[in-house]
């Protein structure tokens, strides 16, 4: 990538700025001042700002806790959204939310600037889980329970087997390999029941960090982004 495109990107000033830090020599590749805005450099490069090593990974995966009452889409005119809670270098990076929650809906939103992982992550083809917490509006029968394991039918597609398992009272913990539009509130309307409260826990092996709050993010660390790759089948990169 461009020298100047890159930094931009990694949301060191606009594109100009960044030409201009350039052209001033406060930028350092591989150890040599680069004055060239359009020299084109390599991934593992070394880039310094004024003498100070830059995270240069065009490759991030994040988890963030979604709050309730904002989208999960990467841009809305009207409306708040995740990205919006993100520092902009993550949206010029191309980072992306995987899968969709509902504006309501809390809890474990991942992100990743790699379409295709998201793209896998979310296909049911590779039976990845994904674990919510339900506060509903009565409590479910076995016989639900048994019908959420032999698969849902709803008006326009029958639900893949999911687990249903009672928390306490009117709480209970389900279990989807595929997130269809809002499938586990859809499910539990197919049994008589309204979701009060969804909150996502986890997604593959991936578990919201306990001791974040909603609005925080994280980057993944390199163990958690090597077992996604390895649930949706892909080579990490
Ligand atoms: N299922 C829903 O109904 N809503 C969500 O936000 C996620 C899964």
């Amino acid at each position: 990538m461009r020298l100047d495109k890159l930094l931009s990107n990694l949301g060191y000033s606009s594109r100009s700025q960044c030409r201009e830090m350039i052209k001033k020599g406060r930028v350092q590749v591989d150890g040599a001042v680069c004055r060239d805005i359009a020299m084109h450099v390599k991934d593992d490069a070394r880039i310094e700002l004024d003498g100070k090593e830059i995270d240069t990974r065009t490759r991030r995966h994040l988890m963030l806790y979604k709050p309730s009452g904002i989208l999960t889409a990467a841009e809305d005119k009207n409306q708040k959204t995740v990205m919006d809670i993100l520092p902009g270098m993550y949206t010029s990076l191309g980072c992306m939310p995987v899968g969709r929650l509902d504006k309501d809906t809390t809890g474990l939103l991942l992100l990743t600037t790699d379409g295709d992982l998201a793209h896998r992550l979310i296909s049911p083809r590779h039976h990845v889980d994904k674990v919510y917490f339900a506060r509903v509006d009565g409590e479910m029968t076995e016989e639900d329970e048994r019908a959420f394991s032999d698969g849902i039918e709803l008006k326009d597609f029958t639900a893949m087997p999911a687990k249903l398992e009672k928390i306490e009272n009117t709480l209970y913990r389900v279990t989807v390999q595929e997130g269809k539009y809002h499938q586990v509130k859809r499910m539990f309307g197919a049994r008589g029941r309204k979701v009060l409260a969804l909150h996502r826990f986890s997604f593959g092996s991936l578990v919201l960090d306990k001791d974040m709050q909603p609005g925080d993010y994280r980057e993944l660390t390199e163990k958690e982004t090597a077992a996604l790759y390895e649930a949706a089948g892909k080579a990490h990169e």
